[in-house]
C-alpha cells in the first residue's frame, strides 16, 4: 500500500499528520531545503522504524526539528555564539550541533548515543505548523532511501519510500533544494569555536560574517560529522564531474553557457542550480541515462554545497567509509 498524499497547507492534513506522529508513525514533510521523513524524536520505536524505512546506518544521528529558540533551549545548552546564529538565521537552512540536555525528549537512537544534538528550525510553514501542533521535537532526515538522491517534491518521497511510511504532506517543490548547512558550536573546545560539518543551503560566507572563519571538520579538535559518507546522493547512473565536453554514451547536465541536455541554470545562478540539482539528477536517471556528465560548477557561495553533493554522487558506490570533509 502506498502512503496517501495530502495538501500541506490544509488544517485537516496537518491534524492527520500530527495524529500519525503521536501514534509513532512516519510522515513525509516539506521543508524549505528538502523533504524530511518526520517522526517523534522521543519515541524510540518510531525512530527505529524510521532508520529501517530508510535503510540508514544507526551510527548516523538525526536532526531534531524545532519551531524556535525557546524550544531549542529545552533540548540543548546554547552557547552565546550559537544563540547569535539562531537569531540571525532561524528559521532557515542552518543546523547547529550543540551539547544536549539530559532531559531532552530525544531518544538515544536519534542521537546515535552522542552527547550532542543537531537542531534546526525549518522555515517552511507546513513543517513549522506540524512541530507547533505536537510541541515536540521531530527528527527528520531527508525522506529518501539511505545513499540515494534527496527528495525535493512529494512525488520523489512516494517514489522512494511510499510503501514504508504513513502519509506525505505535499507542499510543492522545495525552494532551496539542498540540505541545511550543519555547524557545530562549542562542542570541541572551551571557546565558542564554530566548525563546518556539512556545507548546505546557507552559504558559508553569510555564516562567517557572524562567526569569523569556520574550522573544518576533522581539523585538530574539530568534531567530525558521523553521517558524511563518501558515496551519497547517488543516482543509478555513474556521474562524471567538470565535463566541458560530452561522450557518446553520456547525457550532459549543463550550467550557464554549457547548455547540455538539461541546464541547472542557463543564467549561471547558483541558487537556481541548487533548487534544480536533485530533481534533474532524478530526471536523467528516470530517462534511462547510462552515464551522466556534469558541467563545471563554480566553487563559490552555494557552489560549495552543490559541488559537495556532486562529488558524493560521483563517488564509487562501495566507497562507504567515513569521509572527513573533502571540500
Ligand atoms: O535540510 C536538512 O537538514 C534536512 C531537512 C529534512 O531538514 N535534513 C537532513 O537530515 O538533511 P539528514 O539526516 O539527511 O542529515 C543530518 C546530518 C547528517 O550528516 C548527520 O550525520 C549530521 O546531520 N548530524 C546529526 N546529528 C549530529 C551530531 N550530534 N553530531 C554531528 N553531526 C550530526
Ligand atoms: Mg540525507
Amino acid at each position: 500500500m502506498t502512503a496517501p498524499l495530502l495538501p500541506a497547507d490544509q488544517a485537516h492534513a496537518l491534524d492527520r499528520a500530527a495524529d500519525i506522529i503521536r501514534a509513532g508513525g512516519l510522515v513525509g514533510m516539506p521543508t524549505e531545503t528538502v523533504y524530511g521523513l518526520a517522526a517523534d524524536a522521543g519515541q524510540g520505536d518510531a525512530v527505529a522504524r524510521l532508520y529501517a524505512a530508510k535503510g540508514r546506518p544507526r551510527f548516523n544521528p538525526l536532526i531534531s526539528h524545532v519551531t524556535d529558540i525557546a524550544m531549542a533551549e529545552r533540548l540543548a545548552h546554547i552557547p552565546p555564539l550559537a544563540r547569535r546564529l539562531m537569531e540571525e538565521f532561524w528559521p532557515g537552512p542552518m543546523t547547529l550541533v550543540l551539547p544536549r540536555r539530559d532531559t531532552a525528549p530525544v531518544s538515544e537512537l536519534a542521537t546515535a548515543g552522542l552527547d550532542t544534538l543537531a537542531l534546526r528550525a525549518p522555515r517552511h510553514p507546513a513543517a513549522r505548523a506540524l512541530i507547533a501542533r505536537l510541541d515536540r521535537p521531530l527528527v527528520a532526515p531527508s525522506a529518501n532511501p539511505s545513499g540515494g538522491v534527496s527528495p525535493t517534491t512529494a512525488q520523489h518521497v512516494l517514489d522512494g519510500l511510499g510503501t514504508k511510511i504513513d502519509l506525505v504532506l505535499d507542499g510543492g517543490p522545495c525552494p532551496v533544494g539542498l540540505e541545511s548547512t550543519v555547524i557545530a558550536v562549542g562542542t570541541s573546545t572551551e571557546t565558542d569555536q564554530a566548525t563546518l560539518l556539512r556545507p548546505g543551503g546557507l552559504d558559508r560566507n553569510v555564516i562567517e560574517a557572524v562567526t569569523g572563519p569556520l574550522a573544518r571538520a576533522g581539523d585538530g579538535h574539530a568534531p567530525a560529522s558521523p553521517g558524511m559518507l563518501k558515496s551519497h546522493y547517488a543516482p543509478n547512473a555513474p556521474v562524471r564531474l567538470n565535463a566541458r565536453t560530452v561522450k557518446p554514451d553520456e547525457v550532459w547536465l549543463g550550467f550557464g553557457d554549457i547548455a547540455g541536455d538539461l541546464n541547472l541554470s542557463a543564467r549561471g545562478d547558483l541558487a537556481e542550480a541548487a533548487s534544480h540539482l536533485f530533481a534533474y539528477l532524478r530526471k536523467l536517471d528516470a530517462d534511462g541515462a547510462r552515464r551522466i556528465a556534469v558541467a563545471p560548477i563554480p566553487p563559490t557561495g552555494l557552489g560549495e554545497a552543490i559541488n559537495d553533493r556532486l562529488r558524493r554522487a560521483a563517488a564509487p558506490k562501495d566507497a562507504s567509509e567515513l569521509d572527513i570533509d573533502p571540500a
